[in-house]
């Protein structure tokens, strides 16, 4: 079902909406992209469209549940499959209070007979796979025992597919952030749980900043997930079609990317009424590592709030960071043009 190595993009709450997915897609054609955490409640009571709409062009898109009652999950699972999703996610590893008072998430590493009846609803009720996401464990848990006997319970219902966060849950005195900070990362608990579950489809995820690390640990795996480092530095996930789907997918340069997603926020903005702050707050990192990246930050974050900025001023903005081959990253400049480094952003009207 899955093509090995599997890269994906980790689910983010507040940074993986549909405009950022729809970056990301621009930029790596093959990846597997995840929603953000969306609870069960907000599925089968919320406004549907605003929880579950997306463009086409995110496929493939896999969706993450956040919940721990099996026949409202199985209702969910039958709901979010028709709107066309690619595989459906639990989330067993947020930490958060919110989370936490609902009894969902990381806590549910403590209910693994109940995670397996979550999965195996779900798995009764739609053709998608089901995947978990989990942590390595949770408090001051010692070795692999908690996560041996989740995955055990899983493997048991025929669930296949595994992330793995490889940082136990400190489910007090943490904040969610802290959660992905301090706890240590413990790789080797991930790659155990592929050696002891060789037909589990194992995922890793946490800490991976750039492709020497991915190669590192793909021989030992089945798949990385990219979190923080794929929204930071998105230009990372470019090489991503080249380096492990195949040659012959070409990328798209910063310049082509940009274009097309400036087009796409024009139309999301004129057709749907949507805020430009809304998808251009994603463009902060764009030119992560390029001169002129502390400029751009500068021009959005004076004029996004102001309301200063439109799709027209932040190509002109854009025209002034010099990038990939002493190109402008829009394709208006006239043959021959070149950039000054660091010259001056276009003032706010
Ligand atoms: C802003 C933010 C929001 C997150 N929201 C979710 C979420 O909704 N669901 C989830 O499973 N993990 C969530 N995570 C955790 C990530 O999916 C990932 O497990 C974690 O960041 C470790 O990967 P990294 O080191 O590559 O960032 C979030 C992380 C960040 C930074």
């Amino acid at each position: 079902m899955y093509r090995r190595p599997l890269i994906s993009v980790a689910p983010m709450m507040d940074w993986t909406d549909r405009h950022e997915r729809y970056l990301l897609r621009l930029i790596a054609t093959k990846i597997l992209l995840y929603t953000e955490m969306i609870h069960v409640g907000a599925v089968l009571h919320g406004e549907r469209d605003r929880h579950l709409a997306y463009s086409p062009e995110e496929h493939p898109l896999a969706i993450q549940l956040g919940g721990a009652d099996p026949s409202q999950l199985a209702q969910c699972a039958a709901i979010v499959e028709e709107w066309g999703f690619f595989e459906i996610n639990l989330n067993v590893g947020c930490p958060s209070d919110r989370v936490q008072h609902g009894q969902f998430g990381a806590c549910l590493m403590a209910q693994p007979a109940r995670v397996a009846e979550c999965v195996a609803r779900m798995q009764d009720t739609v053709n998608i796979p089901i995947s978990v996401k989990c942590r390595t464990g949770l408090d001051n848990d010692e070795g692999i025992d908690r996560l041996f006997t989740l995955v055990t319970h899983l493997h048991q219902v025929g669930c296949d597919k595994l992330i793995v966060h490889a940082r136990h849950a400190w489910l007090n005195g943490l904040s969610p952030k802290q959660n992905r900070q301090i706890p240590p990362l413990n790789y080797q608990l991930v790659y155990e749980i592929k050696r002891l579950f060789p037909m589990m489809h194992v995922t890793l995820n946490g800490g991976i900043q750039n492709h020497k690390q991915i190669q590192q640990v793909l021989p030992k795996v089945d798949g990385v997930m990219v979190g923080r480092a794929a929204y930071q530095q998105p230009f990372l996930l470019q090489e991503v079609d080249n380096l492990y789907y195949g040659r012959g997918v070409s990328s798209k340069s910063r310049v082509e990317v940009l274009d097309s997603y400036l087009d796409y926020v024009l139309v999301q903005q004129q057709q749907f009424g949507v805020p430009l702050s809304a998808m251009v707050r994603h463009l902060f990192h764009f030119f992560h590592g390029v001169p002129g990246a502390k400029a751009w930050r500068r021009y959005l974050s004076d004029n996004l709030p102001r309301g200063n900025a439109s799709v027209a001023t932040l190509r002109e903005a854009a025209k002034s960071i010099c990038i990939e081959d002493g190109r402008c990253p829009t394709n208006s400049h006239q043959e021959g043009h070149s950039c000054q480094l660091n010259h001056s952003l276009p003032s706010s009207p």
